[in-house]
């Protein structure tokens, strides 16, 4: 069944059978200015495209022909303006921090094609506030039991990293959409199975890379992908400004210990910026780091980041975070052979060279001679839409096949850099990549089992989560 609205109001079900709508029953509706009739039904043709056809009438002549795939809600701006529209049901798995985010965006009308049906969480307190907000939801103890229970088309997960891939791959076995947080897993071999599952579906599998939204990096990206300015010579950036207390750690058990959340600022914080780092940058073929354990924290994972990368162009790049900071700086510096961009307090400066520096360098007559250029007006147009435009995109994607922000196969490159930095760390030599999948999950077990956090717990969570996103 799907729901037919003209004007969003709802006008009738169309009734779909395995490879047939039908359109019931011949009726004359009052639209706007114009008089329109349904005049003819139908259609057909192979599994999960089933295509409508409908010949709109107004008064004298044809006016548009429909055609539209039965998961689809369209928009139609023929004459008249024919919505048939549906919701996609969906269900939030942890519904802590970032969930009830979730759930406040759903509650403030900021997904139109999203029905929140569903939720899950292994604490019930959680569960009793999430009944509290919306009373005609169900709750669930478990992801399988939501997973399978019919309430929903699509899920979030919200729960703590390590659970991502299994509940995802469930969630895809058993039909589902897919909206997973960030970051995609813990190691990438998980990932790499999630991602496998996905592959063997038809569904709709995507990770919250908000960031993506950000119209700043989206900028950036345009200019450094554009061409030109040639190749990246140099990528740098500081991001220190992710400054947390002791008592954000200690307000989840499950928080910065190797076995509930599998490392500290490179797996929680940063997640957002090395996809955003690769997204621009592409990928690097080298790591060498070094992670500072617990250095501003009493805590057992890192806490302070140095970050050396090589890229196969021969290009270098530097990544420096920390939640030690404050204030902290976020300074990304782009130095291509054309141009030298640095993106800081929500700005893009572009400066374009008169030629190349590659060039300059070798045919310029005197020693000391410095290449000239000027600064280039960005403009940055648009809107960051975040997390509800993540999720827009989501349903989209589900309903008219619409483009995501983030495919979550995408999620394995942020977190192979983190990764990769880890095992650096750890082994004190610089790693390849890709990585040595088996060797860092070898490597993350160790740190596991000899792990001795024990973490007084002061649970919290928060009304705003907006200084969470970073910037
Ligand atoms: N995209 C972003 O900007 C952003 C911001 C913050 C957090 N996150 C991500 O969201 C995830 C959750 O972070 P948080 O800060 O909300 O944590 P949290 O501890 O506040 O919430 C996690 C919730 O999941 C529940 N839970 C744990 N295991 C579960 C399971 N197996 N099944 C069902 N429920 C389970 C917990 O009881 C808790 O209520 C993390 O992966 C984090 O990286 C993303």
């Amino acid at each position: 069944m799907i729901k037919i609205y003209i004007n969003n109001k709802f006008l009738q079900y169309a009734c779909n059978t395995k490879n047939k709508i039908s359109i019931f029953p011949y009726r004359k509706y009052i639209f706007k200015h114009e008089i329109l009739w349904i005049r003819s039904k139908c259609a057909f043709i192979a599994p999960n495209i089933l295509l409508i056809l409908l010949f709109l009438l107004n008064e004298k002549n044809p006016c548009g022909i429909i055609t539209a795939t039965l998961n689809s809600a369209c928009l139609i701006k023929s004459k008249g303006d024919l919505i048939m529209s549906r919701k996609i049901t969906f269900g939030i798995i942890g519904v802590g921090n970032m969930g009830s985010s979730h759930m406040r965006s759903f509650m403030e009308g900021k997904l139109p094609e999203l029905e929140l049906t569903a939720v899950a969480d292994i604490n019930p307190e959680r569960l009793e506030w999430a009944k509290e907000q919306l009373p005609n939801i169900s709750v669930f103890n478990t992801a399988s039991e939501l997973i399978h229970s019919g309430k929903c088309e699509a899920i979030v997960i919200a729960t703590p990293h390590y659970d991502h891939p299994p509940i995802a791959i469930e969630a895809l076995k058993a039909g589902l959409h897919v909206m997973t947080e960030k970051p995609a897993g813990v190691y990438t071999k998980q990932v790499r199975e999630m991602i496998e599952v996905a592959s063997q579906t038809d569904r709709t599998f995507a990770i919250m890379f908000n960031q993506r939204t950000n119209v700043v990096y989206r900028k950036l990206r345009e200019l450094v992908q554009s061409g030109e300015y040639g190749e990246i010579r140099r990528v740098n950036w500081i991001i220190t400004d992710w400054f947390r207390t002791q008592a954000y750690y200690d307000s989840g058990g499950w928080r910065a210990t190797w076995a509930g959340e599998g490392g500290g600022v490179l797996i929680n914080q940063c997640p957002h910026n090395l996809d955003l780092w690769q997204w621009i940058c592409g990928m690097p073929n080298k790591i060498w780091a070094t992670c500072h354990q617990g250095k501003w924290h009493n805590i057992e994972v890192e806490d302070d980041v140095t970050i050396y990368a090589e890229y196969p162009n021969g290009a270098t790049g530097v990544f420096i975070a920390t939640t030690g900071d404050c204030p902290g700086t976020n300074r990304l510096e782009i130095t291509m052979d054309k141009a030298k961009i640095v993106c800081e307090n929500n700005e893009i400066k572009l400066y374009v060279l008169d030629e190349s520096i590659s060039k300059f360098t070798y045919e310029a007559k005197l020693g000391f001679a410095k290449l000239k250029g000027q600064y280039v007006d960005v403009e940055i147009t648009g809107e960051s839409t975040h997390h509800p435009g993540v999720l827009n995109a989501f349903a989209a994607n589900i309903l008219r096949g619409e483009p995501l922000y983030a495919h979550g196969s995408e999620g394995i490159n942020s977190l192979m850099i983190s990764n990769a930095a880890y095992l650096s760390s750890w082994l004190g030599r610089p790693v390849e990549l890709p990585l040595d999948e088996d060797l860092f999950y070898e490597e993350l077990k160790k740190r596991i089992e000899s792990s001795n956090a024990k973490k007084e717990v002061k649970a919290q969570v928060q009304e705003d989560m907006s200084s969470t996103y970073g910037s």
